[in-house]
């Protein structure tokens, strides 16, 4: 494997997944608290999570021990300025100085996202959210104050976590109406307002950073046709269209494909656009494309019909998924095992992802999350996650693949650094290398324990790549 040797090896987190203290110092509740915490009764919530507002100290210690070169990890919004557009919060700003400043001294370089999932639910109640230009400015307004906070040490900045993949799920939106028309007109100009957001902190970001580098991080999409029948292919083909591509396309020529245009004419939405729109999405080319990935799709073809007319597809994970054009239908791939939750494994589709992006956009890339969610066991203090190490290995020897293809690979950083709160699935599914010593209703000793899979990476990492194990 021929890593460089800069190569950027790196673990992720976000702040509502670790931090806890949903409300501590001034924190008000985000849409991600607002989330969670309707699931209280059943899982674990955003208050306390890993608590890493509490054991920041030591949980830095373990990356630097580990020799972590990157933390990639997200600055609540809510910490910063609290409702959204008002005052900044100094006790925010103070609790990242002291993160930023103590990964500087231990040689880890920030990697920081501004936004994961994690809207101020102020703007929701006042604004309806990312459906008002508000939200637009009150975003470039928080973007400046972290350029201005932060940007003498962090110099790489991801500008919103997923918007592809945020966008599709409901209640990350803030949509409720069961019109599923409305609700597909509210996503559009949601994710047009969100276009609008990246591009003026990108703007923001090259203004105000000396040195500076700032992209999207997107949930990569690779879908395989279930067949070699030219409408499956074209199924599968606009699955990503419409799941990824649409996105990247828009940020790197400041406007969305014919194909995305097409959709929204004959669904009858049309977009708010403004005058010196145009001008703002110029400034949104990334300097690079960050992206997750965890899995492949595959698709069949599905003609709409009356029973599945054009415009009533639902948002459901592990169902059937029409796409816009009512022809894209989620199959198994047969070819692949799933992990024990469901995702397609495949260290082959993320050599093509890397190709696919680099060919197309020509810029550095760089993975901000991959990952095993497990159910791990602690037993006399260890974690034997063997099957972590398995994932982990056979995706950075596909890293190393596409870099001796040709591919500009920056950075792998794995998902997550330690055990956290699950986007859906409370803290049961666990991403760590390091364990966390709770369960989803009962919070334990928070007491943190590195897996086997830490000592494996931190081979990988002392030895660049080269000992995989
Ligand atoms: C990504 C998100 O989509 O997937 C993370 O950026 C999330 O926040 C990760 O945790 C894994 O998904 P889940 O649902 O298993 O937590």
């Amino acid at each position: 494997m021929n890593f460089p040797d800069n190569f950027l090896w790196g673990a992720s987190t976000s702040a509502f997944q670790v931090e806890g203290a949903w409300h501590e110092d001034g924190k008000w509740m985000s849409v991600a608290d607002f989330n969670s915490l309707r699931r209280s009764a059943v899982q674990a919530d955003s208050r306390v999570a890993s608590d890493f507002y509490h054991h920041w100290e030591e949980d830095i210690d373990l990356m630097a021990d580990l020799g972590l070169k990157i933390y990639r990890f997200s600055i609540a919004w809510t910490r910063i300025i609290p409702d959204g557009e008002g005052e900044t919060n100094q006790a925010g700003i103070d609790f990242y100085n002291k993160v930023i400043n103590r990964l500087v001294e231990k040689g880890i370089q920030p990697f920081v996202t501004l936004y994961h999932f994690d809207l101020p639910y102020a703007l929701v109640e006042n604004y309806d959210g990312w459906l008002s230009r508000k939200t637009v400015y009150a975003f470039e307004k928080f973007a400046r104050v972290c350029f201005e906070s932060f940007g003498d040490r962090v110099k790489y900045w991801q500008i919103i976590n997923e918007q592809n993949l945020m966008v599709r799920v409901n209640e990350r939106m803030n949509i409720e109406t069961d019109d599923s028309h409305e609700a597909d007109r509210m996503r559009a100009q949601m994710d047009y307002h969100m276009c609008l957001a990246h591009a003026l902190a990108m703007k923001a970001c090259h203004e105000l950073v000396p040195g500076g580098m700032a992209g999207p991080a997107v949930s990569s999409t690779c879908t395989y046709p279930l067949t070699n029948n030219p409408k499956d292919v074209y199924a599968a083909k606009m699955n990503d269209c419409f799941k990824t591509r649409y996105l990247l396309d828009m940020h790197f020529h400041g406007k969305y494909p014919g194909y995305y245009m097409r959709y929204l004419k004959e669904l009858g939405i049309a977009l708010e656009m403004l005058e010196g729109d145009e001008e703002i999405l110029r400034h949104g080319k990334p300097d690079y494309i960050a992206f997750n990935y965890y899995r492949t799709l595959c698709a069949s073809y599905l003609p709409a019909d009356e029973e599945h007319p054009r415009g009533t597809r639902r948002y459901r994970r592990n169902e059937v998924d029409f796409d816009q054009f009512g022809y894209c239908q989620d199959e198994v791939n047969e070819n692949l095992k799933a992990s024990e939750y469901g995702a397609q494994i495949d260290p082959l589709g993320l050599r093509m992802v890397l190709l696919d992006y680099y060919e197309r956009y020509r810029v550095p890339l760089l993975i901000t999350e991959n990952g095993l969610g497990m159910a791990d066991v602690e037993a006399d203090g260890k974690i034997h996650d063997s099957y972590r190490i398995d994932y982990l290995r056979e995706h950075i020897k596909a890293c190393g693949d596409a870099i001796n293809d040709g591919v500009e690979l920056m950075g792998y950083a794995m998902w997550s650094f330690i055990d956290l709160l699950s986007s859906h699935q409370g803290f049961r599914k666990r991403y760590g290398l390091v364990y966390v010593d709770r369960t989803d209703m009962d919070l334990k000793t928070l007491r943190r324990i590195p897996k086997d899979s830490y000592y494996w990476y931190k081979k990988v990492i002392a030895s660049n790549g080269t000992d995989l194990g």
